[in-house]
């Protein structure tokens, strides 16, 4: 079979998607457990976590609600600079609730360090961090991280949400972007 466009901008499958569905299902088990009896809320970060947080929350057990965030970062096509805008706050008022932070991808820490920080100033019962992939040698400040699904060597990933300048979110499993194409800037 040949490779479709986006296959193209692919150069390793570095998570298939029975490997990602097999893990977020252990992670719903996990959470389904740890949350039992509580109040709790999952916040996306958008855009990257939506197709993460549409499975994962499939394989939760106890009821859950869910609201979304959407942040920039200052920063070039592949480096976040911890300056963080909101360009999109939450709907719901978390005061006294157990937030659970559903994430793509952790990097430097620096995007979601600020996040944390935000929601924390807004009294919650509690706040926690779910991230489907870290990069550790990546890490620039350190944030505690609850739930990980995978610990990914330090390559630009795309696909399952993640972008790059916007493109190859819809490959349904994470690969390796062609390097050639963050140098081209294409
Ligand atoms: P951090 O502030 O450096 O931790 O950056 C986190 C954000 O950068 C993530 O939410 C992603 O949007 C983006 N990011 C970091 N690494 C990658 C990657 O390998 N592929 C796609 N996006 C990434
Ligand atoms: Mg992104």
């Amino acid at each position: 079979m040949s490779a479709t466009e986006l296959e193209r901008a692919v150069v390793d499958v570095l998570i298939d998607e029975e490997s990602l569905q097999a893990r977020i299902r252990e992670l719903g088990e996990e959470i389904s457990a740890d949350y039992a009896g509580k109040d709790l809320l999952l916040v996306g970060v958008l855009k990257g976590a939506v197709f993460f947080m549409s499975d994962l929350m499939r394989h939760l057990t106890i009821p859950c609600e869910i609201d979304f965030m959407a942040i920039s970062s200052y920063g070039d096509a592949t480096d976040s600079s911890g300056v963080v805008r909101i360009l999109k706050d939450l709907d719901i008022n978390i005061e006294g609730r157990d937030v659970l932070v559903v994430e793509d991808i952790i990097d430097s820490g620096l995007t979601l360090s600020y996040l944390m920080r935000n929601l924390e100033a807004r009294g919650p019962a509690s706040t926690e961090i779910c991230a489907l992939l870290t990069k550790p040698e990546r890490r620039e400040i350190d944030v505690p991280v609850r739930y990980t699904g995978f610990e990914i060597p330090n390559r630009f990933v795309i696909g399952y949400g993640l972008d790059f300048a916007e493109r190859y979110r819809n490959l349904p499993y994470v690969g390796v972007l062609d390097p050639s194409l963050i140098e081209s800037g294409a």
